[in-house]
């Protein structure tokens, strides 16, 4: 029976009403001028969700699998877009899985080469419509989150994988250099042909790659402030490049929103430096977002910009969220500084009532923090330079959830008169951005279990926290240092399992429904797991999820009261909304613990509220990205993120994508039904 459920309907049609209450639709030719700005998901959805979103009942499901594939359930099937390595121009030549045994990195002209291909660990993707609101035609923006080494290096396996890096890489001038090209960005045309079948399209006049070392402008209240200040960078306005982009998000003016996020892996040298050095300031600038000796990825042995020693600032010009214009080849990516330090997961963004632009943040760390930025002017649909810069100036709030089911945004300003002081380091918005974490401490927000997708729902506006998993909560009341200060690492109300090793999902409703609101009310959406395991409860009254009371297997699915109807999920990674405002969850688990990762879907309304169903299971050894659908719904794009890990090069444990006997490679793929309908 299609389900019809008035308050989505009204919640887009409050959208379509607050914009053109402005004008805009009126002004510049409805819906379709909306998508040409890329609101994309955003907007559109009323119909679709009068007829759908509360009914799954008529969605296949998969089991977990530990087969090395990309598995769908039934009546699904995927095009492989890009690949790492495909050159992004045409007639230019592409990596192939045979030549990455072959030592493809360790060639000559590697880097220049990387820096015009597809690059590595294809993270988030974001879907910018052509044509008006073309779902057949658009531009994708695709991080590129990290390198392993040993999955695109012959030699190295991971044990004991950090001395022959280093050693490989003083051997090879312009190794660094060539994983510096495959980090970043690409940004690529996508078509889907008449038979219905995706492809990108090279050398299109979009097709560009972003790695670590291109330009990009610091903006906003950090913008120049002395902490951002370096020998290459004296003014502290241009920062070299972006890496470790995680998630992302998109802006209702049609950009992308790239999130640094595990950066301290990349700099090395820090406790030589920080036992040298007398500069106090910068020292406890680090404090809370913590750099060791020996980098994870070795670039510090080549390149003195990640060696503390030289450049003990550097870092702090990394850990931002990144603005990209995907039309514009030419523009410079923008640092906004306004939205924090930390270990971005992602933004995304919802206009508020007045049509101002809050954008959702998770840090993804144990124990860290949930963030809102609100921008301090509203959004003009009829004057696209008039948003160029609204991410520079607004409120930065950061989350604290009380046990009543309350929670309060606390806004990060500096106050003589309150715990942001300039006592407390605190003396201008650019310290309190910069030190982000810091700040958050002494306003008292709430420890989370790693927040990683912190995304609204474009039909309800009721936001979904992944609360990915951290297995350091511990019984009882356990105070104890964790990234530079004290905290208590026992379970609390938002996060209420001990030993979190399968990970939750919060959904939080803002005040009077408006992004905006400081204030908020909560609850546990899905407290993951696998309700099939002997021994575990599975839970249907918000009442039963007592802080410290669960046990490792106990589930709980939005009240839904049929265990033997939805799927087992494990770690929580990115979200993402069809038009019918159904909530999608990719995973980014230890296989030990369900199987491989794979690709969920869940009614988050309706009678078949919180009954999740797994759509797809990824190859041995990948985690899940992206979640990104195509206006029309008819298309989702996913990111299978290091296929084979836990094996190398020349012991692969995966051999997806190309099969045969050789060594994986991250891939994005689009996902459609057979009969073209919506998924
Ligand atoms: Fe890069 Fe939080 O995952
Ligand atoms: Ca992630
Ligand atoms: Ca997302
Ligand atoms: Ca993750």
């Amino acid at each position: 029976m299609p389900h019809s459920n008035p308050r989505l309907v009204s919640f887009a049609a409050v959208f379509e009403q607050r914009v053109s209450r402005r004008g805009f639709v009126a002004a510049a030719g409805g819906t379709a001028a909306i998508a040409a700005l890329g609101l994309g998901a955003a907007v559109p959805a009323a119909q679709g969700a009068a007829r759908r979103a509360g009914d799954a009942s008529d969605l296949p499901r998969l089991s977990p699998s530990r087969e090395d594939a990309l598995l769908l359930a039934a009546g699904h099937r995927y095009d492989l877009v890009a690949r790492w390595g495909d050159a992004l121009w045409s007639r230019e030549p592409s990596l192939t899985a045979a030549g990455i045994r072959e030592g493809a990195l360790l060639a000559p002209a590697a880097a220049a080469l990387q820096a015009r291909r597809f690059g590595n660990n294809c993270d988030a993707i974001a879907y910018f419509p052509l044509d008006g609101r073309s779902s057949r035609r658009g531009l994708l923006c695709v991080n590129h989150e990290y390198v392993r080494p040993e999955l695109v290096l012959p030699g190295l396996s991971s044990k004991g994988r950090r001395q022959a890096l280093k050693a490989m890489i003083e051997a090879n001038a312009g190794l660094v250099s060539t994983l510096q090209a495959a980090h970043g960005v690409s940004v690529l045309q996508v078509e889907r042909s008449a038979r219905g079948r995706w492809r990108f399209v090279p050398g299109a006049p979009a097709t560009r790659r972003i790695t670590a070392n291109t330009p990009c402008d610091i903006s906003g209240p950090a913008r120049g402030a002395a902490l951002l200040q370096t020998a290459a960078d004296p003014a502290g306005i241009r920062a070299l490049g972006t890496f470790a982009n995680c998630a992302g998000g998109k802006t209702p003016w049609g950009t992308y929103l790239t999130a640094e996020e595990n950066v301290d892996d990349y700099f090395g040298g820090a406790t030589s430096w920080a036992a040298a050095t007398d500069d106090a300031a910068t020292v406890e600038a680090h404090r809370r977002f913590p750099l060791f000796e020996a980098s994870v990825y070795g670039w510090d042995h080549s390149d003195p910009r990640f060696d503390l020693r030289r450049n003990p600032r550097e870092p702090l010009r990394c850990g931002w969220i990144v603005e990209i214009d995907p039309r514009d080849p030419q523009s410079t990516p923008r640092k906004r500084t306004a939205l924090g330090r930390f270990s971005h997961e992602g933004a995304n963004t919802i206009l508020a009532r007045d049509g101002r632009v809050a954008a959702y943040m998770g840090d993804d760390d144990k124990f860290e923090y949930v963030y809102k930025f609100v921008t301090r002017d509203r959004f003009d649909p009829r004057t696209p330079d008039a948003n160029r810069d609204l991410l520079d100036h607004g409120t930065l709030y950061v989350a604290r959830f009380d046990a009543d089911g309350g929670g309060a945004w606390l806004p990060l300003v500096p106050d003589e008169n309150g715990p942001l002081n300039s006592a407390a380091g605190f003396h201008d918005q650019a310290e309190v951005v910069i030190k982000c974490r810091a700040a958050a401490d002494r306003l008292g927000a709430t420890p989370m279990d790693r927040p990683e997708d912190v995304e609204p729902s474009p039909v309800t506006g009721r936001v979904y926290i992944a609360c990915t998993k951290n297995d350091s909560r511990e019984r009882g009341s356990r105070r104890g240092m964790v990234s530079g200060r004290e905290i208590d690492r026992g379970a609390d109300a938002a996060n209420p399992r001990l030993l979190n090793e399968f990970g939750h999902v919060i959904e939080l409703t803002e005040d009077g429904d408006d992004a905006a609101a400081t204030r908020f009310r909560w609850s546990v959406f899905l407290l993951a797991g696998d309700p099939s395991v002997q021994g575990s409860r599975f839970l249907t009254r918000t009442e039963e999820l007592l802080p410290g009371r669960l046990e490792r297997g106990d589930t709980y699915y939005a009240g839904f009261t049929d265990p033997s109807r939805v799927s087992p999920i494990a770690c929580p990674d990115n979200l993402g909304f069809d038009p019918e405002g159904r909530l999608w969850i990719v995973s980014d688990a230890d296989s030990a613990l369900l199987g491989n990762n794979g690709c969920f879907v869940v009614p988050t309304s309706g009678p078949d509220r919180g009954l999740l169903r797994q759509i797809a299971s990824g190859p041995v050894g990948c985690e899940i990205c992206g979640c990104e659908f195509t206006p029309d719904g008819r298309t989702l794009f996913l990111s299978i993120q290091h296929p084979g890990e836990g094996g190398s090069v020349e012991a692969p444990i995966s051999h997806w994508p190309d099969g045969g006997d050789l060594p994986p490679r991250s891939a994005i793929v689009a996902i459609t039904r057979d009969d073209g309908r919506e998924l």
